[in-house]
């Protein structure tokens, strides 16, 4: 049921005291803002492989041009998707989760819109103090969302809802890979290893391109993601019977991917099987079957099975397992998210009194692990969905099979050659009304 229409000019830029109410009608005096200007600039979709070729032959000039591309994409991703949240009914947006990831979007866009041209390193350095900060102060976002989009839930159709999350989590994976992909590149600019000035092509035989991993293997990643699954287990849960892992078919397979994101798909559904399996022979004096994966290469995908034997999805849960916003468990997953945000806090803190990291591994575990780490009681309902979105990103896909009473099938297919464009919104909402 929707309340009242989306107001084309429901949410002003700032300040928050000036919201518009759904009573007001658009006001044509409204000048042009910053935003509408940027708001018209389109957004230029980027693919692994181009991501892996800009980076691989790093000078001075191609560093600074991605600093500039850096620097004027992300403001125009960020204007789109501030568009895209002023398209919502007032009442939507003036929930305090959803209005507080407006507030850090716009601050970020008026940040990231009056950086000058980069024109040397020093700038360099400048503008990813100011990458580095966005990407810490936006750790909030996902929870934050996914509280807003709950709440909100008897406000908008849920069909509806959902897609405007999944717009918004597409996006923020596209601006984090944008930044963390530019910054991975800055550091091996800066690492003693790397000769600019040699005229020729950094090290072919590197296994990283910034963040883009050359020889992700699917094996490695399914043993490295299983393991942390059961050790989560093993500290977590009474129970001494953790099911194996066991990894057959095309061993070898390996494509370039961004490792973070693979890992933690594999990682969810992984999560997902061994806590099925847990749950369903916990009291059963027989060892737990395995799960089963299989790996499947063809020349244009690789494609992972992964079969367990827990029992399957519970009925009543099975049409909403991709859906946000809609579902049997809604209150439950809503009282656990609000634990969410001080977890990642307490991570935060955690690793910053643990010593200093390399900005990669600070990143990677500040993006995905964060959520990884969590205890598995507690539930978000966020882990089939957001894979399926990571899924999605680089043009693959990501399918369950439920067998009641048996067990689960996924399918996880990743697309091999990495010259697909990422698969981002383009445009605001605001061109579709
Ligand atoms: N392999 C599986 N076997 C049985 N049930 C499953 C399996 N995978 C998912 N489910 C069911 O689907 C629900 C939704 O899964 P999802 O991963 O999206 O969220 P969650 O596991 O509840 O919470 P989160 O992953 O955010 O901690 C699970 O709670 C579980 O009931
Ligand atoms: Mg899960």
């Amino acid at each position: 049921m929707r309340s009242c229409r989306p107001l084309r000019w429901g949410l002003p830029c700032v300040p928050k005291s000036r919201f518009y109410s759904g009573a007001q009608s658009p006001p044509p005096w409204r000048p042009v803002s910053a935003l509408d200007q940027w708001v018209e600039r389109e957004i230029r979709p980027i693919s692994l492989r181009q991501l892996t070729f800009f980076g691989r032959t790093l000078t001075e000039p191609r560093l600074i041009s991605s600093a500039n591309y850096v620097r004027t994409e992300l403001p125009t991703r960020i204007a789109h998707r501030l568009r895209d949240i002023q398209q919502l009914p007032y009442v939507v947006v003036a929930n305090p989760h959803l209005s507080l990831v407006y507030e850090l979007y716009y601050k970020a866009f008026e940040k990231f819109r009056v950086i000058p041209e980069i024109r040397s390193l020093d700038d360099n350095d400048r503008l990813c103090d100011v990458l580095r900060e966005m990407l810490k102060e936006h750790m909030v976002v996902i929870p934050n969302l996914a509280m807003g989009v709950l709440e909100c839930r008897e406000l908008v159709p849920h069909n509806e809802m959902d897609r405007f999350m999944n717009t918004l989590l597409r996006a923020r994976i596209s601006r984090r890979v944008i930044a963390e992909q530019h910054l991975a590149l800055t550091d091996t600019f800066n690492s003693p290893w790397h000769f600019p000035d040699a005229n020729d092509r950094t090290d072919m035989n590197a296994d990283f391109v910034g963040e883009v991993f050359l020889k992700c293997k699917a094996k490695e990643v399914v043993e490295r993601c299983g393991k942390v699954a059961q050790d989560l287990m093993r500290q977590t849960s009474d129970s001494t019977q953790i099911p194996a892992i066991t990894v057959q078919g095309h061993l070898e397979a390996t494509f370039p991917y961004i490792l973070s994101h693979l890992e933690y798909i594999v990682g969810e559904l992984l999560r997902n099987s061994v806590q099925a399996v847990i749950e369903k022979y916990h009291n059963s004096s027989q060892p737990p079957p395995p799960i089963d994966v299989l790996i499947c290469e063809t020349p244009q995908h690789v494609i992972m099975r992964i079969s367990d034997q827990g029992g399957g999805i519970p009925r009543e849960i099975l049409p909403y397992l991709w859906s946000f916003s809609k579902g049997p468990r809604t209150q439950s997953r809503l009282e656990n998210l609000g634990q969410v945000p001080a977890m990642a806090a307490t991570m935060q803190e955690l690793q910053v009194s643990q010593g200093r990291k390399s900005d990669r591994e600070m990143f990677h575990e500040g993006s995905l692990d964060t959520l990884t780490s969590r205890p598995p009681n507690l539930r978000l309902g966020m882990g089939l969905p957001m894979s399926r979105v990571y899924a999605e990103y680089w043009a693959g896909s990501l399918e369950l099979h439920s067998l009641e009473g048996y067990g689960v099938d996924a399918f996880l297919q990743i697309s091999k050659l990495g010259n697909k464009n990422e698969q981002v919104t383009t445009r605001a909402a605001i061109d579709a009304v």
